[in-house]
C-alpha cells in the first residue's frame, strides 16, 4: 500500500478526492493536511474534520497555511467551491473533533522523518505547506517517497490556465512556493489541468454513482450541485472535470498516465504570473541554468475512460 499525506483545500473536487483516497485499498490515508485556497483555512478545516467525523476516518486532520508565501491572497473560490468550499453543504459549526496541534508542515517533517522512504505526498490545493516544510526541513526532499501534484497545466491542446490564460489556480495561489517544490530534489509528478480536463464526470455519471455508491455517492452528488451549476452557467458544461480525484488515480495506478520528463519551474510574476513550464528537450545552451534542476515528471495523457471507471468502482 502507499501511504499518503494529502495535503488538500476542500473544496468540492478536493473531497471527491479525499473520499477515494480513503476507499481505495492501495492507499492508506494518513492525514489530510489542510491549506487555503477554494475556502478560507477554517472552512477548508472545518470541512475535512466533517468528513472525518462522518466517515470516521483514522486519518489525522492537521491545519496548514492560511495564505501564500511571498505574494498577496487571492482569497477564495466562492463562485466555484461556494461560501464554505463544499457547496450548498456546510460542515456543522460544532464539531466534536480537533485538528493535529501542529501546523501541517511541522506534521508533514515529522512523518516524512518517522517514516523514511515511505511517505508520497499528495497535493491538491496550493503548496505553500510543501515549500513551508522543505523551507524548514531541506532534508525532507531525500526521505519522502514522491511527491504527486494536481496544478499547473503544461499545453496539451495549448491549454495553459483556468484563472489566468497563463495560471492553474492551484499554482496562481502561491508561485513562490509551486517554484520551490518543482525544484527541490525529490521525485515530483505534477497532473495538470490540461489532462485533468480531459476526464469528466457528466451529470449522468454523477447522478448513477448517487444511485449505486449508497450514502457517499448520495453526499458526492450533493455536495457537486453547486460545482455542476458553476459548469453548466459559466464553463458551459453538463457536469464537472476530474482535477484533485485524478492525483489519487496516479498513485493508484501510474500507468492510466503518460509521463513527459524535464525540469519545471514557475512564473512568479508579471502577467504570465503562475505559469508552469517544463524544459523536456535534449537541447543544450551555454548557460543553461535549468539543467541543473532535477527532471520531474508531467502528466501529458490519460486514459479517461479506465480512469472514470476506476472511480466509480472505487466508490
Ligand atoms: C484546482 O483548483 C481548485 O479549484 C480545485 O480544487 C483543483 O485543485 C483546479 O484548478
Ligand atoms: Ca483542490
Amino acid at each position: 500500500t502507499n501511504k499518503i499525506i494529502l495535503d488538500s483545500d476542500p473544496g468540492i473536487d478536493d473531497v471527491m478526492a479525499i473520499l477515494f483516497a480513503e476507499a481505495h485499498p492501495a492507499i492508506e490515508l494518513k492525514a489530510i493536511t489542510t491549506v487555503y485556497g477554494n475556502a478560507t483555512i477554517e472552512n477548508g478545516t472545518r470541512n475535512a474534520l466533517f468528513l472525518k467525523q462522518k466517515y470516521g476516518f483514522n486519518a489525522d486532520v492537521v491545519k496548514g497555511a492560511d495564505k501564500p508565501i511571498v505574494r498577496d491572497p487571492v482569497g477564495p473560490t466562492i463562485v466555484v467551491h461556494g461560501e464554505t468550499g463544499l457547496g450548498d453543504v456546510h460542515a456543522p459549526t460544532d464539531l466534536t473533533l480537533s485538528a493535529d496541534p501542529r501546523p501541517a508542515y511541522q506534521y508533514i517533517i515529522d512523518s516524512v522523518k518517522a517514516e523514511p522512504g515511505e511517505i508520497t505526498l499528495v497535493a491538491v490545493g496550493p503548496l505553500t505547506n510543501l515549500a513551508l516544510a522543505l523551507e524548514a526541513a531541506p532534508e525532507i526532499a531525500g526521505l519522502v517517497k514522491e511527491v504527486v501534484v494536481m496544478g499547473g497545466a503544461f499545453g496539451m491542446n495549448d491549454h495553459r490556465g483556468n484563472v489566468t490564460p497563463y495560471a492553474e489556480a492551484n499554482i496562481h495561489d502561491d508561485p513562490h512556493a509551486a517554484d520551490i517544490v518543482f525544484t527541490a530534489p525529490w521525485p515530483v509528478v505534477v497532473i495538470g489541468l490540461d489532462v485533468t480536463e480531459e476526464s469528466f464526470f457528466s451529470k449522468d455519471y454523477l447522478d448513477q454513482l448517487r444511485d449505486d455508491a449508497a450514502e457517499v455517492g448520495q453526499f458526492i452528488w450533493d455536495i457537486s450541485r453547486y460545482y455542476l451549476k458553476f459548469y453548466s452557467e459559466k464553463v458551459g458544461l453538463e457536469g464537472c472535470h476530474v482535477h484533485d480525484p485524478s492525483a489519487i488515480a496516479y498513485v493508484i495506478d501510474p500507468s492510466l498516465f503518460t509521463l513527459r520528463e524535464g525540469p519545471i519551474r514557475v512564473v512568479t510574476d508579471g502577467p504570465a504570473e503562475g505559469l508552469t513550464i517544463q524544459k523536456f528537450d535534449e537541447r543544450k545552451y551555454q548557460h543553461d541554468d535549468w539543467g541543473m534542476n532535477p527532471a520531474q515528471k508531467v502528466g501529458v495523457g490519460v486514459r479517461d475512460e479506465a480512469l472514470l471507471k476506476l472511480y466509480r468502482e472505487t466508490i
